[in-house]
């Protein structure tokens, strides 16, 4: 009998590493700047992984940006993370407040209906009425919090919001501190050391272009890249995998050639390559290696629930094709093409690829 036990979908990082940051805590002889829970070389290890101390790599394919990373948001300058979506720009801005400044939900979600208040603060009204503009009556933002307390604000696609309320920050940023002319006309919060902002903005999303000259100086850019490694990504998928699948992984049989399988599928698509060198166009669905995710973790379900509880390219195609391409007319060409040429050759030799093809028949 298969037990159901329940927990929380999703734990905070700062839950979730909550042992790794102990022992980084520990063991740190570093310098930690001001405001910062760990040292830059502790951010570093726990994001990077470090054998010695147990602690696993987050962050695959760039070792350089972290330390870059780092060093920006230790300075006066905030941090952008740019790149197309699914490239870890999120998971690298949760990881980094986590770790800096023990706390990854001061978070602001950029959308067409951001406003300045969501930036700086609101009032309880009921209270304004009968107490006047007091810390009592004002309802501070994400960002009001991590100023006051000295923490990273995390602004989640920030080139969602319009430009006007975007420029808000550019005075937070540069002046370090909001002004609140409610409660008195040279009223201001002032940020404490320890205070930045981590955003994050999606290339496919338009308006990275049309972001403020002004705003723009304010941010340190990084580009964050898909995992050019194939060993790498075949690595993170089977690992996050089974991380997704949490106690669920025991139920489910999965043999390395499907994950390979599945990671050689996005890596071709993607890069718009096969590995034999063939050139195949590449579909406008993001193929990005968190959808690889998701793609062998709804195929495990399948698996598990629908099935034998043994993973099979059969069950990947069906998602991904089902999934991913059958919305988008030209996308299924797309992919028609690729298996009517790259998974059809393949499939002659070799039967994970003929069962990816056979299924692939039925779209
Ligand atoms: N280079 C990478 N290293 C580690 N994990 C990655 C990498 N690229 C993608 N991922 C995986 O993809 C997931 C989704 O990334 P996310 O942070 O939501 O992407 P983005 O914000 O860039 O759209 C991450 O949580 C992680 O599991
Ligand atoms: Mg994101």
């Amino acid at each position: 009998m298969i037990e159901n036990i329940r927990t929380q979908i999703k734990q905070t990082s700062e839950q979730k590493y909550q042992a790794e940051f102990s022992r980084l805590k520990e063991q740190d002889q570093h310098r930690k700047p001001a405001g910062w829970q760990l040292s830059a070389y502790a951010v570093r290890s726990f994001i990077l992984g470090d054998d010695k101390l147990n602690i696993q790599k987050k962050f695959y394919g760039d070792d350089a940006l972290v330390d870059r990373a780092l060093v920006t948001l230790m300075g006066n300058q905030g941090l952008m993370l740019v790149g197309e979506p699914g490239t870890a720009k999120s998971m690298l801005s949760e990881l980094f407040s986590a770790a800096i400044s023990g706390n990854s939900q001061l978070t602001i979600q950029g959308t067409a209906g951001t406003t300045e208040d969501h930036i700086k603060y609101s009032w309880n009204y009921a209270l304004l009425l009968s107490e006047g503009p007091t810390d009592k009556s004002l309802i501070p933002s994400p960002l009001f919090h991590a100023m006051k307390n000295g923490q990273l604000a995390r602004f989640e696609e920030i080139t969602r919001c319009p430009p006007e309320i975007q420029d808000v920050l550019v005075s937070l940023l540069s002046e370090k501190q909001m002004m609140i002319p409610e409660m008195g006309q040279d009223f201001s919060l002032q940020a404490m050391q320890g205070f930045n902002i981590i955003a994050t903005a999606n290339l496919r999303d338009r308006g990275v272009h049309e972001m403020s000259a002004a705003l723009k100086r304010r941010f340190n850019f990084e580009t964050v890249k898909p995992i050019a490694n194939r060993q790498f990504e075949i690595e993170l998928v089977g690992l996050q995998l089974k991380q997704q699948l949490a106690q669920l992984y025991s139920e489910i049989h999965i043999r390395p050639e499907v994950i390979e399988l599945l990671v050689t599928v996005f890596n071709e698509l993607r890069t718009g390559q096969s590995l034999q060198g063939a050139s195949l166009k590449t579909p406008d669905a993001v193929m990005s290696t968190a959808e690889a995710v998701n793609i062998a973790h709804a195929a495990s379900l399948q698996a598990i629930y629908l099935s034998d509880g043994k993973l099979q390219a059969g069950h990947i195609a069906q998602q991904l094709i089902g999934v991913v391409f059958k919305d988008n007319p030209d996308d299924a060409k797309r992919m028609r093409y690729y298996l009517d040429t790259v998974v059809k050759e393949r499939a002659r030799k070799d039967s994970d690829w003929k069962a990816f093809f056979d299924a692939s028949r039925e779209f």
